[in-house]
């Protein structure tokens, strides 16, 4: 098993916070180790929690479209969240949950190392961007689908964004395609 296994199956079994008490399945991510790009998003959704899979739910859609129109694929970029367990209600992770699992998604960081990093969202964003281990990588802002998804202005914006986003890994040969 490698490290990254290693970490998912520890995650898996995590108990650290209360979220561990409500989840089906964690959800610790998916994605190639050698991936250049990795995605940051919230927190699991319902269906991510029921399948231990990384946006499978409608959001999870909206974003398959926006890889598909730029040329990305699921297999060749890292996908995860903030948390890793679905908070009830698909609230937004409190600050102690953010803080008991952000060792894991810094561990991410650090086996996958990626160039760039895509934050979903700002919740990611937010407890994670003073951290030592982005520095030296492309950092890059969006929505999170799940906005996109449910607002036309938003969705315009991203598949602005992930314009600039291709364009940006085309010269930094991030991309497979390219
Ligand atoms: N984070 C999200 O925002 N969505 C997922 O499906 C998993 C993590
Ligand atoms: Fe552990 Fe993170 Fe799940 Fe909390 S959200 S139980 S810290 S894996």
């Amino acid at each position: 098993m490698n490290c990254l296994k290693m970490l998912h199956a520890k995650i898996m079994k995590c108990q650290k916070c209360p979220l561990s008490q409500l989840r089906t399945k964690a959800v610790p991510g998916e994605g190639s180790i050698g991936a250049k790009i990795m995605f940051i998003g919230q927190a699991p959704g319902r269906e991510e929690d029921k399948t231990g899979r990384p946006f499978v739910g409608r959001a999870g859609k909206f974003l398959d479209e926006l890889f598909q129109a730029n040329g990305i694929s699921r297999e060749e970029v890292f996908l995860t969240g903030s948390v890793k367990c679905f908070p009830p209600d698909n609230r937004v992770p409190k600050r102690e949950e953010l803080l008991a699992c952000k060792p894991y998604l810094i561990e991410q960081i650090v086996l996958v190392n990626p160039r760039m990093v895509v934050f979903l969202g700002n919740v990611a964003q937010k407890f994670l961007l003073n951290e030592e281990i982005l520095k030296g990588r492309i950092i890059f802002f969006t929505y999170h689908p799940a906005a996109g998804m449910r607002f036309p202005k938003i969705k315009e914006k991203m598949a602005e964004d992930f314009n600039r986003l291709v364009d940006i890994a085309q010269e930094n040969r991030l991309l497979k395609s390219f």
